[in-house]
Parts: structure tokens; sequence; C-alpha cells
């Protein structure tokens, strides 16, 4: 497509300030004419009217289709900056800058854009692949401590669903890793966006695959919503999600006690929340049922049977509800 006619950069009132101003500078040296959206912070401004805002900017500055969107920011501006992009004149070219854990090895890869409706995340949203995601772990440095650690638990997913050796690499460097030491950062980006990437490339619609990433997530957004969203991060409750799965899995005869033992000390090292509590996965059981994967009166659980071996089974809804309670006790 070749050199775009126009640029429109999308960042929000936190990034901007902090690591906004190389990206201009790289933007102005390129002679582009360019636009730039300032969005307010917060998965509750992921909505209708922060993509109106972005496309508002396309307008002002009569971005063409051979125009290009570049997001700034967390996952929240990546979705949203995507989402923009897929639906300005019918699709223009968008590249992603991920400034946080979690939009490096997770929201850039994939294709999944949105915003979310009323209650409804991500409700409203097309699969519109960027052009290029570029990683910055130098940016890395200046994420929340809260938000930074959380997403280490969606780095130990990934290895559990697809890289062994990148569990070795946490488990041997946990110092390093908390420290956010930038070439560690930058071998773990790169290792979890490999696996993301292949098993997208494998199923980018989601018709199968693609469902393994959702790996800790069933019981994770279960509790994650019984917290009302703040007692605990996404992050953390995946990492207690995945203590849940594979707690279920060894019931179910399908993970190796080791494994668990493993994943679940790898946690305490890096100092997460790994402790599950009975009265929270209680509280979460209601919720279970509005899990994205259902299946009528059944959830598609994502169980691991070793390193690097993930499968899918359905489990009765029922089932799952009588179990979850009890997987607080390590021995059943
Ligand atoms: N598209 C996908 O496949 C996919 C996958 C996973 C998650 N997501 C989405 O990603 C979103 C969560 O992303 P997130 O965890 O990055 O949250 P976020 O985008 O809300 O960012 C968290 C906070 O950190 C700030 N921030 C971002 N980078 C910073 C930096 N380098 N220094 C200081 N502050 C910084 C942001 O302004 C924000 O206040 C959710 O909306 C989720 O739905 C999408
Ligand atoms: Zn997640």
């Amino acid at each position: 497509l070749g050199k775009p006619t126009g640029v429109l950069f999308v960042s929000d009132s936190n990034v901007a300030p902090l690591h906004g101003e190389p990206v201009r500078a790289a933007l102005a040296s390129l002679g582009l004419t360019a636009g730039y959206v300032e969005l307010t912070p917060g998965e509750e401004h992921k909505t209708v009217s922060g993509l109106c805002q972005i496309l508002q900017g396309a307008f002002d500055i009569s971005l063409d289709r051979k125009g290009l969107l570049v997001g700034l920011g967390g996952g929240v501006t990546t979705d949203m900056t995507g989402f923009a992009a897929a639906s300005w004149v019918r699709g223009v070219r968008w590249i992603g800058l991920p400034t946080t854990l979690l939009s490096m090895v997770d929201a850039s890869v994939g294709g999944k854009t949105g915003v979310d409706f009323h209650t409804a995340k991500n409700a409203v949203g097309a699969f519109w692949q960027p052009s290029g995601v570029i990683c910055d772990v130098l940016t890395l440095q200046t994420e929340t401590e809260r938000m930074y650690r959380g997403a280490i638990s969606e780095v130990i997913k990934t290895a559990l669903i697809g890289d062994p050796d990148l569990l070795t690499l946490l488990e041997t460097q946990p110092e390093a890793l908390l420290r956010r030491e930038p070439s560690l950062l930058s071998e773990v980006v790169e290792r979890s966006v490999r696996v993301k990437a292949r098993i997208v490339g494998l199923d980018e619609r989601e018709l199968g695959l693609r469902a393994t990433l959702n790996l800790g997530h069933t019981i994770g957004h279960a509790l994650e919503s019984a917290g009302g969203f703040s007692a605990l991060t996404h992050g953390e409750a995946v990492g207690l999600g995945l203590i849940a799965a594979l707690r279920f899995g060894e019931r179910r005869g399908h993970t190796p006690r080791e494994l668990t033992a493993r994943v679940h000390d790898l946690l305490v090292r890096l100092g997460l929340v790994h402790r599950l509590d009975e009265q929270a996965l209680t509280r979460s059981v209601g919720l279970l049922g509005k899990d994205k994967k259902r299946a009528g009166s059944a959830v598609r659980f994502v169980f691991a049977r070793g390193l690097g071996d993930v499968v899918t089974e359905a489990v009765q809804l029922t089932e799952l509800e009588e179990v979850v309670p009890s997987l607080a006790d390590p021995a059943g």
C-alpha cells in the first residue's frame, strides 16, 4: 500500500507524557501530516464514545483509505485504535505500540479489536490485524507494579500452553523478571508473542485451537467479576484461575500434581496472589455460566496435561459449580 497519506496518533493521558515524544518525533521525521487524539485512561472509558473521539480525529485530518492509525498505550488503547482502524472508511492500516506487559504479550497479538458496551466486555469489535506491532520493553519501566506483576500470570499461562523453556526461564530468573531487566523482558515478550501468534495463525476466528488461550480464564474471569473487577486485577485473577484449573485437571486425571506444584511455587516466588479462598470461589460460582466460551449447559474448559500440552473438554456447568469451591483445598 506504500507510504501512508496521513497518520492519526492515539494515546492516553497517562502514557503520552511518558512515552509519546519519541513517537511524535518519528512521525514528524517521516514528513507525515499527523493528527493526535488523547484518550481518557481506564477500562471504563473503553466505550463507543471513546471510539467516537478517535473517529473524530480521523475526520478532522480527512484521513483517507491510505491513512494509518498508530496506538500507543495499554490494551485499552490498542484495542480501541485497532477497532477505529477497522471501521474508519471501512478499514485503514494500524500499528500497535503496546506499553504494558499484558498488551505486549496478549492484547497486541491476534487482531481482536473492540470496545465494551455497558457491562458486556469487548462486545462491539472486529478482527482486524495490525500492519505491525512494536514492543519497546523500556516503556515497561513505568508500568505500575501491580499491573506489571499481574501480567506475568499471562506469561505463565502462555508458557504452559506452548513454551516449556519459557517456564524454565521464569523459574531461573524471578528476581531479574521483577526488576524488569530489559534483556530478559525482550526474550519473555518475544517468546510469548511467538506462542500466541502460532496459535492465532492456525485459528484466527477462534473455531477451536485459539480457545486453549483461555487456560485459567474460566474460573479466573468468575473470580475477577465476583470481586467487582476491583478486588483482583485481571492478571491476579488469571494466576488464581490457573491454580484452580490445574487442580481441577488433577481431579479429572489430566494434570500431573508436579505441574500444579511448579506453577504454584513460581507464583509464590513472584509475589503473585496464589491463595485460593473458598469464600471467593463460592461467590464466583454463579458467574461461571457467564463464560463467553459457554455452549448451552456446558463450558469448554481448558486442561493442562503437561507442559505445552493442553486440551479443551466440555464440562457441564453443574459439575463445574459443584467442584469450584472445593478447589481451595490442594488435596481435594
Ligand atoms: N485484543 C486482545 O486480544 C486482548 C487480549 C487481552 C486483553 N485485551 C484488553 O486489554 C485491556 C487491558 O490492557 P492493559 O492491562 O494494558 O490495561 P490498560 O490499557 O487499561 O492500561 C492500564 C493502565 O496503565 C496505564 N499505562 C499503560 N502503559 C503504561 C506505562 N508504560 N507506564 C505507565 N502507565 C501506563 C494506562 O494509562 C492505564 O491507566 C482490556 O481492555 C482487555 O480487554 C485485549
Ligand atoms: Zn487474560
